[in-house]
């Protein structure tokens, strides 16, 4: 298959699809590895839950050299299920792999969520191998994936591999992958404090109904090209604007804040300093409760 692939003279674009836990990730990037040996290649981290390449709600684009995978831009999802964002996947997806092409690499390879449940995960899928007009689909788990193959049968594109997952995969428990997430929010958010967007830089997205469901949303404070520049936790409106949970950041480069669904309160730094200051003054005051992420 690596040789099929590398003979595409005009570059090609291959998806690694399969159920949550099949080995993706792992096939993906050996793959992403074994073809940068001969081209530029990149690698599309589009799991918003699992990724390797940015933090959760966020989808990714790296690339590949000798010395590992560089990251290059992010892509703020606001979740981490694709199942609510289809559209900013979709916006997301097509932005990462246009900047892949304005860098000229050669070889793109996707990594996508597991998300196969019938009918949403499917639909998802297809849509994504259409947005991203995969030249190649490795299909891991056939039978899982049997929907989506059939309606591919037809197609000329993309040539579709199928292959058992390996024997020595290990299914990570929900409870690993939780605390992967929250560990990858962790390192995200380190150094975080508190900042107040001015009104004049626009708030977008998926903005709740009312003023107590802004606290512990997921945010992203986007640059002027649209890609995420820093990750965040909402706290609330304000007269002077929306106050959010951030790392430094220079707020002129910002061009707008993105709003998500995704809820990570109890992980928000600044939430553990107030509730400390509260905690002192007031006993009876509750600390951060709640699961550490819902969506
Ligand atoms: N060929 C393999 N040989 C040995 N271990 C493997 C192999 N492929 C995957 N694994 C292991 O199995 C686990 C799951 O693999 P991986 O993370 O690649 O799956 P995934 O489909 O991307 O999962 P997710 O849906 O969570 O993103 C990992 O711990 C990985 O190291
Ligand atoms: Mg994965």
């Amino acid at each position: 298959m690596l040789e099929v692939v590398r003979r595409a003279a005009d570059g090609a674009r291959v998806g690694v699809v399969g159920r949550t836990g099949s080995g993706k990730s792992t096939l993906a990037s050996w793959l992403s590895r074994s073809l940068s040996e001969t081209a530029s290649t990149a690698i599309l981290d589009a799991d918003p839950g699992q990724g390797r390449i940015g933090p959760p709600g966020t989808i990714g684009l790296g690339f590949e050299s000798g010395r590992g995978t560089s990251l290059r831009a992010l892509w703020f999802v606001g979740a981490t299920s694709p199942a609510r964002h289809l559209l900013d996947m979709a916006a997301g997806l097509v932005r990462l792999a246009r900047r892949a092409d304005r860098s000229g690499v050669r070889f793109m390879v996707v990594d996508p969520p597991g998300f196969l449940d019938f009918p949403a995960g499917h639909a998802f899928h297809l849509r994504l191998i259409e947005v991203l007009e995969l030249d190649h689909l490795v299909a891991l788990d056939a039978t899982a994936l049997e929907p989506v193959l059939a309606s591919l049968r037809r197609r000329r594109r993309p040539a579709v591999h199928e292959l058992r997952p390996s024997p020595a995969v290990v299914e990570r428990s929900r409870a690993a992958r939780r605390e992967w997430r929250v560990a990858r929010f962790r390192a995200a958010l380190a150094g975080a404090r508190s900042r107040t967007v001015p009104p004049e830089i626009p708030v977008h997205g998926h903005l709740p109904d009312r003023d107590q469901e802004w606290s512990g949303r997921l945010v992203g404070l986007l640059d002027r090209d649209g890609f995420l520049l820093r990750l965040g936790v909402a706290e609330g409106p304000t007269a002077h604007g929306l106050k959010v949970c951030v790392p430094a950041l220079d707020l002129d480069e910002v061009s707008a804040v993105a709003v998500g669904t995704g809820r990570v309160d109890p992980l928000s730094p600044c939430r553990t300093i107030d509730s400390r200051k509260r905690r002192s003054s007031d006993s009876s005051a509750p600390g951060p409760s709640g699961t550490p992420y819902r969506s």
